[in-house]
């Protein structure tokens, strides 16, 4: 092995614990796309949640904004990492019980889950 190879026991702690994404993307052409659907405001509520809850900075939550994930039939849509875990959400009600069940105590939300086949 040479100087800047890492082996697997070297690698460090992921920064964040967990990330979540949040498609933002907006289609000017009429096409189905989150922006429409109220991806902005799950994203606001999220990150002002995952605050709150004093989840927010290295070690712990970072909430992002993306671009279209490619999966606009389930939109909108959020996907949690490293569980690689895909959402589509309603409302505040939902956001909340991603950020309490996955983000603060890891149990994914089943009720929530992306089918695995719906793209975009
Ligand atoms: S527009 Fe959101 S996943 Fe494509």
């Amino acid at each position: 092995m040479n100087q800047d190879q890492v082996s697997s026991t070297d690698a460090p702690a992921s920064y964040y614990e967990r990330h979540i994404f949040f498609c933002l993307n907006e289609r000017k052409n009429g096409e189905a796309c989150c922006a429409l659907q109220n991806a902005q405001a799950g994203f606001e509520h999220c990150k002002l949640q995952v605050k709150r809850a004093g989840l927010s900075g290295p070690g712990q939550i970072r909430v992002n904004k993306a671009g279209c994930l490619d999966r606009c039939a389930a939109g909108p849509v959020a996907v949690v990492y490293p569980d690689a875990v895909w959402y589509s959400f309603v409302d505040n009600d939902d956001i909340d019980e991603i950020v309490e069940s996955h983000l603060k105590r890891g149990q994914v939300v089943e009720r929530l889950r992306v089918p695995p086949d719906l793209g975009r």
